[in-house]
């Protein structure tokens, strides 16, 4: 690990996991991650944006010494989640002055999850502001992005944002800052799908109550820092508050190509009418590349052989994802080939979909017996005719 400077007297130490690939035991990480940390030298007082994950903690300890830290005020805690508060009881026990600047309900989650006295802590609230000397940073309470106790901490000086999980991306990268968007783009959309998409009302509402703050630059808890901070901020408009696009992604599974056919048939007709079509073989498949890709989905359509009078369980999984991660879909239909008995797969589909009852609508379902017939043909066409007219009037 390597301590570089952002700015003067703002340093970025980054522990750079390049091997880990899975989160949580959850979300793949085909890229990686990082866990930063920022180390602030204000003309009277010295404080640590956020730590690393456990693992990283005696690199972590070496890196601060490395780059001259002698004395320690303050541990800013905008995140009790370990990735970034693990390494806080080491870091306290190495400079005994500090203490941990956090909420209410984040000093709660980690006296809950590890050893930090309760005389450790400053606990400050939403708009309270800590002077460094020259430096002062302010806290701004942004809940569940992804925890309830998520905070913001701004810089104004230097107009740095610190924002720990928010607007972050699971990419190891040797770059400090986001210089290849692109890259950056399409971690911090899977990001985004997999960990922030479920809480977009919330985004909305911290989206509007940052937007007077002056920012220069975005300095995350995952990923590279944001120089240009419109490039991540006008990306988490367009995926939390924009309407869905005009797109329609098929999740599908084939036993003996019944449905595959159906699927081919729907892609090519849904083509013809100037949709974006993104279908994903659910089976093996990737879970975070399915997520992302509903980000900005109108419309999905589940394609799924009968198994046991119900859906593939890959389908299934992938419907009860859907279900948990609340994306702005507006537009749900299930087609699918059957043996016996498969008449209640849409059922379990929508059942599946609960959560999402109030903003989806659910077209009529084409479920047939085994290979298409004309007649199945044309009650695909209805369906596609139903899809292309919807997204017609996003
Ligand atoms: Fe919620 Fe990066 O931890």
């Amino acid at each position: 690990m390597i301590a570089r400077e952002i700015k003067p007297d703002i340093l970025s130490l980054v522990a750079i996991d390049w091997d880990r690939r899975l989160f949580d035991q959850l979300v793949p990480l085909p890229e990686g991650t990082t866990y930063n940390s920022y180390l602030i030298r204000g003309s009277k007082k010295t404080a640590l944006i956020d730590t690393v994950y456990p693992p990283n903690t005696a690199e972590y300890l070496a890196c601060l010494k490395k780059a001259g830290l002698r004395k320690l005020d303050y541990i800013v805690s905008n995140h009790a989640e370990q990735d970034h508060s693990g390494s806080i009881p080491a870091v306290l026990k190495q400079f005994p002055e500090a203490k941990v600047v956090t909420n209410a309900r984040c000093r709660e989650l980690i006296a809950d999850s590890m050893p930090v006295p309760a005389d450790r802590f400053i606990e400050i609230k939403e708009g309270d502001t800590l002077s460094l000397g020259n430096k002062t940073l302010s806290f701004y309470s942004t809940p569940w992005v992804h925890w309830p106790d998520t905070m913001v901490t701004y810089l104004a000086e230097d107009k740095i944002l610190f924002t720990c999980d928010f607007f972050g991306s699971h990419l190891a990268s040797s770059d400090l800052f986001a210089i290849d968007e692109r890259r950056v783009y399409s971690a911090a959309k899977r990001y985004y799908a997999e960990i922030m998409m479920p809480f977009r009302v919330h985004i909305q509402k911290h989206l509007k109550k940052l937007a007077p703050l002056a920012i220069d630059c975005i300095a995350p808890g995952h990923g590279p820092v944001y120089q240009r901070p419109a490039f991540i901020l006008d990306l988490y408009k367009q995926w939390a508050v924009a309407p869905p696009r005009r797109e329609v992604v098929i999740p599908y599974v084939s036993m003996y190509s019944d449905t595959t056919q159906m699927v081919g048939y729907l892609i090519d007709r849904l083509m013809e009418r100037g949709l974006s079509v993104l279908p994903f073989n659910m089976v093996g498949g990737d879970p975070g590349r399915f997520a992302a890709s509903l980000v900005e989905a109108s419309t999905v359509v589940f394609a799924t052989p009968a198994v046991l009078a119900g859906p593939h369980p890959d389908i299934v999984s992938a419907a009860y994802l859907m279900n948990a991660l609340r994306p702005k879909v507006k537009l749900v239909a299930t087609i699918g080939s059957f043996g016996w008995g498969g008449n209640v797969i849409s059922k379990k589909i929508e059942e599946l979909l609960a959560g999402l009852k109030t903003q989806v609508e659910f077209l009529k379902p084409v479920l047939i017996k085994g290979l298409p017939s004309a007649e199945d043909y044309k009650s695909l066409d209805a369906l596609i005719e139903a899809i292309a007219a919807a997204n017609q009037t996003l």
